[in-house]
């Protein structure tokens, strides 16, 4: 080929590309490849055919090649960021976004994807960061927009997050997912009644889109109409037939409606489809009189509740809801058994907001918990000496004699029967040791299940457990650890002390 020919074949080649007939250019490339194999472009044109094909390794190599010819040229280090990119090639891909900022600083793309990038790795604070700067860049991005909001979202930036989304509306009003998404960090909000009518766009633009069906049954709910809400998850469940959260979500909207049969109907189904019970449908069953009450909540149930709420579970609980269950207990053993050093074991950790008090009257430390992102938020506090994973009364009976305090607050209230859990305590302490915790209070005999779906527990039924176990109370007061709708939840803070010679049961 002439020279004249080559350049215009190399034209036609990215001419192919951009139209999408990948054969034709590749046709071409091969052509040109045994013309002149040193043609400037060609490297980038193979770069460009290889990243068409989906293989990233060969786009790299090819682009590479490119780059040695001409380093800071823009258009090849971006194909090169995106072939690493696509092989998941976080670091190197990182990179070469950055440097292609540092030449080309306006370049709206290089900050989205960068974003893009740090968002599929979870880094969040810096997705946030540049995705900012693509929106400044290119404020008609809706892309860059949107993936800010999910950036935001998942940082708890809720306020941010619904700007970012209305945004990605303002610039897209045919972006259902933004809809969708928006709805959810408003009912996030308490907007419900706004939230309503913008999962109502979702849903119009994609109604078969079951995800959006479900986000307006949440909506619906929240905003009151349960009846709405019934029909929005109905909808759900037509088009993605297996789907547990919309029936357990109907269920209970069916629950609330009075319609008890068609809830109890609902909630077995969902027991049936998920014998682990994540969403607690046993408890529920037992309050509507159609299963006898569990002993406890299904440790999949709390695991999945707690999970959910590691996040903002100190500032929900602490915050809204004026959770105080640590200040309590530790003033509670300060007064009867000292000040320490214990060896203690707190049991039902959560995020560790007990063992900010114990740890200064503590020689070891010791947390377990069911839910491992709640022992997560534990361990950033590097307080704990040990952290496990697990449910209590195995812990405990896994350490016989270690500890001269057992500590649970606001835990056992998951819990019905206690009598492992004394048992376990008992077997975990050393002789003369503390066993502290909270419990909700029944004014009854024995232990019943809430309407809250958590167990309150009498003093009678405490004292009977205590003293089978071999445990002699020190301390019961009534308390409160937290409000619910503005009033203080009657409770009881408990210290026992376990005695030399526990008594055996019969
Ligand atoms: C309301 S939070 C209290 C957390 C912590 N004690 C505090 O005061 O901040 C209850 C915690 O108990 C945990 N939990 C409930 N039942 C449990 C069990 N059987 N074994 C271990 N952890 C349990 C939950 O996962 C959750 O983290």
């Amino acid at each position: 080929m002439r020279k004249l020919d080559l350049a215009q074949a190399l034209a036609e080649a990215f001419g192919h590309l951009e139209a999408n007939r990948v054969g034709e250019a590749k046709r071409l490339a091969r052509d040109l490849e045994r013309a002149q194999p040193s043609l400037p472009g060609l490297r980038y044109l193979q770069g460009l055919v290889a990243m068409a094909e989906g293989d990233g390794r060969k786009a790299a190599q090819s682009l590479a090649k490119a780059l040695a010819q001409t380093p800071d040229a823009v258009p090849p280090l971006l194909a090169m960021a995106r072939a690493q990119a696509l092989q998941q090639r976080h670091g190197p891909a990182e990179m070469a976004y950055l440097r292609l900022i540092a030449l080309s600083p306006a370049l709206a793309e290089a900050y989205d994807e960068l974003g893009a990038l740090y968002l599929a790795c979870g880094r969040m604070e810096a997705a946030v960061g540049s995705l900012d700067r693509a929106t400044t860049v290119r404020p008609k991005g809706a892309g860059a927009w949107y993936r800010l909001g999910i950036a935001q979202r998942s940082l708890g930036h809720w306020e941010a997050a619904a700007r970012s989304f209305a945004q990605t509306i303002a610039v897209d009003d045919k972006h259902a997912k933004a809809y969708a998404s928006l709805a959810g960090v408003l009912r996030r909000l308490k907007r419900a009644s706004e939230s309503v009518g913008v999962a109502r766009q979702a849903v119009r633009l994609e109604p078969a889109e079951a995800s959006h069906w479900l986000e307006l049954g949440q909506a619906e709910r929240e905003g009151g109409d349960l009846d709405a809400a019934v029909a929005a998850f109905r909808e759900v469940m037509r088009l993605a037939s297996d789907d547990i959260e919309a029936l357990w979500l109907s269920a209970e909207c069916l629950n609330a409606l009075g319609r008890q049969d068609d809830a109890v109907a609902a909630y077995r189904r969902v027991l049936a489809q998920d014998p682990a019970d994540r969403f607690g449908a046993a408890l529920a069953l037992a309050q509507c009189g159609a299963l006898p009450p569990p002993g406890e909540a299904s440790p999949t149930f709390i695991r999945t509740l707690f999970d959910q709420y590691a996040d903002g579970f100190d500032r929900d609980l602490v915050e809204g809801l004026n959770y105080r269950g640590p200040a309590i207990l530790i003033d509670a053993i300060g007064r009867t058994l000292g000040s320490g050093p214990f060896d203690a074991f707190d049991v039902g950790c959560g995020t560790g907001l007990l063992g900010v008090g114990l740890r200064p009257m503590t020689g070891r430390l010791d947390g377990v918990d069911l839910s491992p992102r709640m022992i997560a938020k534990a361990r950033e506090r590097r307080l704990y000496d040990e952290l496990g994973e697990g449910d209590l009364v195995t812990a405990l009976n896994r350490r016989p004699a270690a500890y001269d305090l057992v500590a649970a607050a606001d835990v056992l209230i998951y819990l019905g029967d206690l009598r492992a859990v004394f048992e376990a305590a008992a077997a975990a302490l050393r002789d003369g040791g503390g066993f502290a915790f909270t419990v909700e209070a029944h004014k009854g005999d024995g232990y019943v299940l809430l309407e809250s779906r958590r167990f309150a527990h009498s003093l009678s039924y405490l004292r009977q457990q205590a003293v089978a176990a071999g445990f002699v109370s020190l301390l019961q007061e009534e308390t409160a650890t937290r409000d619910d709708r503005g009033q203080p939840v009657p409770g009881y803070v408990v210290v026992m002390r376990k005695t030399t010679s526990a008594p055996s049961r019969s």
